[in-house]
């Protein structure tokens, strides 16, 4: 079963920052997992939430703001005073940290809530190179740009996100189209998300970071786990 750093090694240093991406670059982990959003620039940026207000001393919607207002603010000191002064990376930014490992990335597309129109075109023109294409996985809960990644650039794997335990998984995945499952730790568990995994859907599951999770889902044959501490995960599941 493959792990994933969920938004760096979000655990131990601030989600989505760049040293939360170097701390998860040094492990030996399959991959790493981050979200973006577009700002009111057309910039593309790595931050889990539609506000800033929670992992920041700012306030307000990325949407608002410019990149150059989004950088004046720090993204390290709620998590603690340790991490004073890390700012919000671009999806660049993030793509460098791993140009040299072999760790594969999973893209998170957080146009559930606002659409951001021309994201998926944004983000296809900095990951679909020779380098990249063959690590990258394109997620959303957001269906509809998944479907569009598919039609942009077929070599590409996508992963249907979802909350909920579905009756058919299975086709409704294929009706998108998209290759990949994601699901919420629970879901994944269920007989629809286990009958997929039979047809050789990956199932990725979150956010797992308890031992005693991890063991469930591994005797289910889940693909990957996206976990909060990629250390702990690895050195548990490789012992
Ligand atoms: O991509 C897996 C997981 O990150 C989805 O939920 O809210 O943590 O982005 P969330
Ligand atoms: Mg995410």
């Amino acid at each position: 079963m493959d792990i994933f750093a969920h938004r760096g090694s979000s655990g131990t240093h601030p989600e989505n920052t760049l040293i939360a991406f170097r701390e998860a670059a040094q492990l030996a982990v399959y991959g790493v997992e981050f979200d973006v959003h577009l700002t009111k620039d057309d910039h593309l940026v790595v931050i889990h939430d539609e506000r800033i207000d929670r992992t920041s001393n700012g306030t307000g919607f990325v949407k608002d703001m410019t990149l150059e207002e989004l950088r004046s603010y720090d993204f390290g000191s709620w998590f603690s005073s340790e991490f004073k002064g890390e700012i919000i990376p671009t999806l660049e930014e993030v793509l460098d940290v791993f140009s040299t490992s072999s760790h594969h990335l999973n893209i998170e597309l957080k146009s559930d809530i606002f659409p951001y129109i021309g994201m998926v075109e944004k983000v296809l023109s900095l990951v679909n190179t020779e380098s990249l294409k063959s690590r990258i996985v394109i997620s959303s809960f957001d269906h509809e740009a998944i479907r569009l990644v598919k039609m942009l650039a077929p070599q590409i794997e996508t992963a249907a996100l979802f909350m909920e335990s579905l009756v058919n998984p299975l086709a409704y995945l294929q009706s998108i189209p998209a290759d990949a499952l994601h699901l919420f730790m629970p879901a994944a568990i269920r007989s629809g998300a286990l009958d997929a995994m039979a047809n050789g859907v990956n199932v990725r599951a979150f956010t797992v970071n308890e031992e005693m999770y991890a063991d469930a889902l591994k005797s289910c044959g889940v693909t990957a786990i996206f976990t909060d501490y990629p250390k702990k995960m690895l050195d548990y599941l490789s012992s």
